[in-house]
């Protein structure tokens, strides 16, 4: 079988498949689970400074072609959250932890405190008053909260990167400017999902992100657009949920994809998608690094 390893953004993953923030990183055992099940990293829930519950309910709605979420950023700060990654890391893969604040200050402040093996801001969740894509749509924010980071961090810095805006590549710049080690594209595109028998938005906090195989495209686009115009590396998340998705991620740029709503399908999507990647390559004689941007070497 061909090699799998991959060097995404200062880090060596044993694979390219991720588990994305959000989805079952709350606990360090979910996290380890993970990590034993065949992901080749993995990236915990977002963490702020403080301990935050989030959004009233429903904050989760599944909807005809994905996920609508509306979470709110619940976490019980990054200094209670140490210990979970510390148990995480007995995974034996890299343990990535999200990130948010709302000043560069306050992101670099919890880099400073935390230990992880990289850190991924997240700048693009988009239903969080004063976080997420509040400050992640302006690119010379994103270029400062990167720069702040980088200059607290001693781990790589990624930047997860919202498509709730006119030029994703505009941020994606940015965060290059300000140091990054990779962008991760893409978040959740806002959305909102509505009750016919009462007309009440179905979410706690009416709007939401959107998940799923509805925004594999955009996704897709995405990761193309920032590679072609970037010279650091592009992480792809957004609706893979099989190895035929990661392969089109990869061709349209990412050194890496992960897996976030498709976890509904339990913890095998991991090494069901690296084994289909692998037989994929090995049936074509090809390497990670032959696929890697194909589409944008046709024009
Ligand atoms: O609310 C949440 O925890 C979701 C975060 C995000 O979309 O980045």
């Amino acid at each position: 079988m061909p090699s799998l390893t991959v060097h995404a953004g200062g880090l060596t993953l044993r694979n390219p498949v991720m588990l994305a923030a959000g989805i079952l990183g709350t606990t360090g055992a979910s996290l380890r689970r993970a990590a034993l099940a065949g992901a080749g990293g993995v990236v915990t829930k977002s963490l702020g400074s403080v301990p935050r519950d989030g959004h009233p309910g429903p904050t989760i709605v599944q909807v005809d072609c994905g996920l609508l979420n509306a979470m709110g950023l619940p976490n019980p700060s990054y200094k209670k959250f140490q210990e979970e990654i510390d148990i995480a890391r007995t995974g034996g893969v890299p343990v990535v932890a999200s990130i948010f604040g709302s000043s560069a200050e306050e992101f670099a402040g919890i880099a400073r405190g935390l230990d992880a093996d990289a850190f991924e801001l997240n700048l693009s969740c988009p239903h969080a008053e004063k976080y997420g894509s509040e400050l992640g749509r302006y690119p010379d924010l994103v270029e400062a909260v990167t720069g702040a980071v980088k200059a607290a961090a001693n781990a790589p810095v990624w930047v997860k990167l919202t498509p709730n805006t006119a030029d994703i590549v505009e941020l994606g710049q940015a965060a290059q400017r300000g140091g990054a080690d990779a962008v991760v594209a893409i978040n959740t595109l806002k959305a909102m999902a509505i009750d016919i028998e009462t007309g009440y938005p179905i979410l706690g906090n009416r709007f939401g992100g959107l998940s799923g195989p509805a925004i594999k495209p955009v996704a897709v686009r995405s990761v193309y657009d920032l590679a072609l115009r970037l010279d650091i590396p592009v992480i792809g998340v957004g609706g893979v949920t099989s190895w035929e998705d990661a392969v089109e991620m990869i061709m349209a740029g990412a050194c890496a994809v992960q897996v976030g709503t498709a976890l509904q399908k339990g913890y095998g999507i991991f090494e069901e998608i690296s084994l289909g990647l692998a037989r994929y390559l090995e049936r074509k004689s090809m390497t990670l690094e032959d696929i890697r941007g194909m589409a944008g070497r046709h024009y």
